[in-house]
């Protein structure tokens, strides 16, 4: 069987793929952060401070981070933002948010970040009510993108920006065959050798073959009433920086 029916056959055997991806993400938790510097070779940082100085809030500014996982880009926001900017992070995996909380507070940030379970695709927040909207890695694994990003207009305020930071499809031959390798046999592998989670960074990779690449993205975001959509292509079009605004 494909890997592509395989997931679907889990997806259905878990009620979906929302609960699959919560346990996923709940039993990998603990070895999250540490495989994403390993398998990233450290990028992952600079793509979330990128990414985080594209949404840059004002002062005493709110912005909102879908499916924060351990809270990375919410802290690189903060450190991206004027004073008193604050972030609510939100993830429908409790075990995700919990290392992300350790995190915080570590940093002392908890006065900044609020960290909420929640789902990006009805998020408990009423119309207009945040500044910005960003999200990192967390669109390929929703269900229903466009839903995802209409959810992103309504609760943003108009003027107010959404980012995506997400894995994308290298365009080069060349370098998008060596990243393929990469990404689809030697990452399954490390997750097995490190994290002990085979089937998690099997799914991790195969969640990409599914999803748009960067100028596809780009419609679904503009058919989902964003304005002013463009990217960034990063590190080789590895991964894609979407930004748009709200119309006034
Ligand atoms: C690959 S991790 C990314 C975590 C973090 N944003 C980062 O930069 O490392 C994807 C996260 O999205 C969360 N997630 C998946 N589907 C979600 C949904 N529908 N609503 C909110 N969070 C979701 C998962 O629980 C997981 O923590």
């Amino acid at each position: 069987m494909s890997t592509k029916n395989l997931l679907k056959e889990k997806f259905q055997q878990s009620g979906g793929k929302r609960p699959y991806v919560q346990r996923l993400f709940g039993r990998i938790a603990r070895v999250y952060d540490l495989m994403n510097h390993l398998m990233t070779f450290g990028l992952d940082g600079y793509w979330r401070a990128f990414a985080a100085r594209c949404l840059a809030l004002g002062p005493a500014e709110t912005g909102l981070d879908l499916g924060t996982g351990t809270a990375d880009l919410s802290i690189a926001v903060i450190r991206a933002s004027g004073p008193q900017a604050r972030m609510i992070g939100m993830d429908i995996t409790p075990q995700m948010l919990d290392q992300g909380r350790i995190k915080i507070a570590q940093l002392g940030l908890q006065d900044r970040i609020d960290l909420r379970l929640g789902d990006a695709e009805h998020i408990d927040l009423p119309d207009n009510s945040v500044d910005g909207c960003c999200s990192a890695f967390t669109m390929r694994n929703l269900t229903d993108i466009g839903l995802g990003f209409r959810e992103t207009l309504r609760v943003v305020r108009p003027g107010g920006r959404v980012v995506c930071l997400e894995i994308s499809h290298p365009p080069g031959k060349i370098f998008g065959a060596l990243f393929s390798f990469y990404f689809y046999k030697l990452v399954p592998l490390l997750g097995t050798i490190i994290g002990k989670a085979f089937e998690e960074y099997t799914y991790l990779p195969h969640s990409l073959t599914n999803f748009p690449d960067a100028v596809s993205l780009q419609k679904i975001m503009e058919e989902s009433g964003w304005s002013d959509v463009h990217f960034h292509r990063l590190t080789g079009g590895i991964v894609a920086v979407h930004v748009a605004t709200k119309r006034t």
